[in-house]
């Protein structure tokens, strides 16, 4: 027997109905790779082939686009026709033949996207740039009833599809300023009508789309949002009500939480960057929840990873395997 299979994250886990070989997760990461109409090339599984180890528990696909005008960048991954089915098919078989769950992440852009990729102005909640990318970002256009029903029925449409190519688990993106998180945070979201104001009316949508998700796909399907623990920005969405979502999300059948960072994006300045550094969030969050979490944030070494298996249920690491596929043989 190998050493490493004595440690935390190789011990076998339980995840809903699914039995996981341990608890290493490889965080979504736009790999950038996809042609321009949003499909999966062979530089895509290339890039899944290379970076999907044999150790890995659950490994997600990239935030996958739901919708043309949610499209975040020009070479991203798109689930918003059934065109795109065939080149996810094969990937996500690619994963699972590795021996790892195959998850995908659903995106839209929302606010962050812009006029040059989408041809039209980017939709938001209300009229407000997300504080991002040094604070040069356009105001969206806030979105209207019908604009509003047809990305709820993109998300359901995309998750289904999802389903469909071979996915056993499906998130939703509501960090990084990404569109949901522009409906969740007070400094995105001061709409007037029933989506704005109160917490409960901010985060409305998102619980209302992950319970008619819990309904419609397969109970087997495990679900995942990815929310922030905070938005670290004053007047931004604080821990307790994080903690609020999370009961709320857990109620409308959420199987686990993906905590990250919030509007600022998922990057850190320098002085905030030690290793696990998001993963006190996730803490805080599997206390107040009781939902299996993934913890993420700057992880790279076996030892930091065995101390955080203390707090959360998974380890996402990202760019420690990014730049070393064989991590943790070479850790
Ligand atoms: C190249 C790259 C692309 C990323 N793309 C995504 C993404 O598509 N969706 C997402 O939620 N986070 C994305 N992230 C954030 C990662 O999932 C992860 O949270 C972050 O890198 C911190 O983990 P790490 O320190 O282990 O890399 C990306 C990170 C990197 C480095």
């Amino acid at each position: 027997m190998n050493s490493l299979d004595q440690h935390p994250l190789f011990k076998p886990a339980v995840l809903g109905s699914h039995v996981l070989r341990g608890r290493l997760v490889l965080p979504p990461m736009a790999s950038g790779t996809a042609d321009a109409d949003g499909q999966v090339t062979a530089a895509t599984l290339a890039h899944y082939d290379r970076i999907v180890g044999d150790r890995h528990a659950l490994a997600w696909v990239e935030y996958t686009g739901v919708h043309a005008w949610g499209r975040s960048e020009p070479n991203q991954t798109m689930l918003s026709s059934e065109r795109h089915l065939p080149g996810l098919t094969d990937l996500a078989r690619l994963i699972r033949a590795k021996g790892a769950l195959p998850g995908i992440q659903l995106t839209h852009a929302g606010a962050k996207t812009d006029v040059d990729l989408i041809g039209r102005r980017p939709l938001g909640a209300s009229a407000l740039p997300v504080p991002a990318h040094g604070g040069d970002m356009p105001a969206p256009e806030p979105m209207t009833a019908v604009e509003i029903a047809e990305l709820f029925d993109a998300f359901v449409t995309a998750a289904r599809r999802a389903e469909a190519c071979g996915f056993a688990a499906i998130e939703i993106h509501a960090a990084h300023g990404y569109f949901f998180n522009q409906w969740l945070s007070p400094l995105t979201n001061q709409r007037k009508d029933a989506h704005g104001g109160s917490p409960e009316n901010r985060r409305q949508l998102l619980v209302t789309l992950v319970a008619e998700l819990r309904r419609v796909l397969k109970p087997s399907t495990l679900l995942s949002v990815r929310f922030p623990g905070q938005d670290r920005l004053p007047g931004g969405m604080e821990p307790e009500e994080a903690a609020e979502l999370g009961r709320a999300l857990k109620a409308a059948g959420m199987d686990m939480l993906d905590v990250s960072s919030g509007l600022g994006g998922w990057r850190r300045g320098r002085d905030q960057r030690g290793e696990g550094y998001l993963v006190s969030d996730a803490a805080f969050l599997r206390r107040e929840v009781g939902l299996p979490v993934i913890g993420v944030g700057g992880v790279s070494s076996l030892e930091y990873a065995s101390e955080a298996l203390q707090e959360v249920d998974f380890v996402a690491v990202g760019r420690a395997v990014l730049e070393n596929p064989a991590w943790p043989l070479a850790a």
